[in-house]
């Protein structure tokens, strides 16, 4: 009943969507659609401002094509869904494109087609919201005329060594057939194998768990690290003590920021309430790790009127912007919280970030980034983000863009504990 060489479709070509979109395209038929003409014309180029494939990579996708054009996409044999799934301003599911795409698929999909989601989404989305979309605007019926998947992805973007291929994949399927189909499918570019999940719910929980958790143990360790910072103990050094125990999970204090682990949580906490349940572990996990920006942004302004600094107009470097090392990704960075409230005390913040985008960061935060920080200039300077060219810096060259008796806070450990005044 299903088509053993497909026509796929990929719908959303973001940082999730193109490297599958690619691999598919080696083997397979393929087509990528995206609503973002730019994107579109940047890929027919050959160009993928994400940074996550370069020229050659993208060639070697010689089935795949691109488009904006609805009337492309009809009757293919599976669509995957990989538009983004934000949160709102009140840490409530934002589930607009993911609606929006599902209307798409109804206006496109033909008897017997495949919806395969792999946006992130809370148990129960694909099947409670995306399918019923389906369903009214094809005027299909569910299992009987077309079928669903749900596959969620891992990828973590700027990492060349960890890619689609190379991760194992939880698959599943709207029935058994239309599971080991799913399955099969991925099986033909995920080289390290699948896993198949025995519903879309498992799978889709499994994705939002797996964020959750990793979400958690940075926020134990933020909170460990409040707490050593008022005994006056460097969290690090208690961290790696720790660590020489075979079973301490080796992780460390940080800003978590990006469209992942700072949104996912909440994804399962809506759904939680929903059923009647209210999480305390994972809301207070989000409210510890939402806490760190403004208290990195304190601790500098403590430091600094220690050393007699006048905090009002002083100066304050901003290293690096992105929400990850090595990655032009702005998405959801907790460097805004540092830099708001510096703001707050009416400090002269500059932003200095060699992978972010200039355009891109005034758009999404209101923020003007600087080509180049001026040497000598700083009252204060805080390593926000761990990119490689901080590290090669040094600090010393850190050093030497700061006044004599200037603040240095190492919020991702990039420095030796003693060339700096504090780190988380
Ligand atoms: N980036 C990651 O590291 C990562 C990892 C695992 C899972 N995810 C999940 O994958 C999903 C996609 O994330 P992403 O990082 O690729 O997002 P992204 O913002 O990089 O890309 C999404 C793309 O979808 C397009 N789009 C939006 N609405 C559309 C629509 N209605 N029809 C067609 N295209 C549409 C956008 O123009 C954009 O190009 C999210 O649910 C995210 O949580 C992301």
């Amino acid at each position: 009943m299903f088509a053993s060489n497909p026509t796929i479709c990929i719908i959303g070509l973001g940082y999730v969507g193109l490297p599958l979109a690619v691999e598919f395209g080696k083997k397979t038929k393929t087509i990528g659609f995206d609503i973002n003409q730019a994107r579109v014309d940047e890929l027919l180029k050959g160009i993928d401002h994400t940074l996550e494939l370069n020229a050659e990579e993208l060639a070697e996708a010689t089935l795949l094509t691109y488009t904006t054009n609805e009337a492309d996409i009809k009757n293919a044999d599976v669509y995957i869904v990989t538009v983004p799934t934000p949160i709102n301003s009140s840490h409530q599911p934002d589930l607009t494109p993911l609606e929006k795409a599902s209307a798409l698929l109804g206006r496109v999909i033909g008897k017997n087609a495949i919806t395969i989601y792999e946006s992130t989404v809370y148990p129960g989305c694909t099947e409670e919201v995306c399918v019923p979309i389906i369903e009214k605007v094809s005027g299909l019926t569910f299992n009987k005329d077309f079928f669903a998947g749900y596959s969620p992805e891992r990828i973590n973007p700027g990492d060349k060594e960890r890619r689609v291929h190379n991760i194992i994949k939880i698959t599943s399927g709207s029935t058994p057939e239309v599971a080991d189909y799913v399955d099969q499918l991925y099986r033909r570019i995920v080289v390290v194998g699948t896993h198949k999940a025995s519903s879309l719910k498992v799978a889709e929980a499994a994705k939002v768990i797996e964020n959750t958790q990793r979400d958690l143990n940075i926020a134990l360790v933020n909170e460990l690290a409040l707490i050593f910072n008022k005994l006056g103990i460097d969290t690090l050094e208690v961290l790696e003590a720790a660590g020489t125990k075979w079973n301490f999970l080796p992780f460390r204090p940080g800003l978590v920021g990006g469209h992942c682990i700072s949104v996912d949580p909440y994804y399962l906490t809506h759904k939680a309430q929903q059923v009647g349940y209210y999480p305390e572990v994972i809301l207070s996990g989000r409210r510890v790790n939402n806490s760190i920006g403004a208290f990195v942004a304190d601790s500098v302004v403590k430091m600094m009127t220690k050393r007699k600094a006048h905090v009002v107009d002083s100066r304050v470097l901003i290293l690096g912007l992105t929400f990850k090392e090595n990655c032009p990704d702005l998405r959801n960075t907790g460097v805004i919280d540092i830099i708001e409230e510096l703001q707050t005390y009416n400090t002269n913040v500059d932003i200095y970030d060699p992978w972010a985008d200039h355009k891109e960061a005034h758009h999404e935060y209101g923020v003007s980034l600087i080509d180049a920080p001026i040497p000598g200039t700083y009252d204060a300077i805080v390593i926000c983000v761990g990119h490689n060219k901080f590290k090669e810096m040094g600090a010393e060259g850190i050093r030497a863009l700061g006044k004599p008796n200037s603040v240095l806070f190492d919020v991702k450990h990039i420095l030796p504990k003693h060339s700096v005044d504090a780190r988380l």
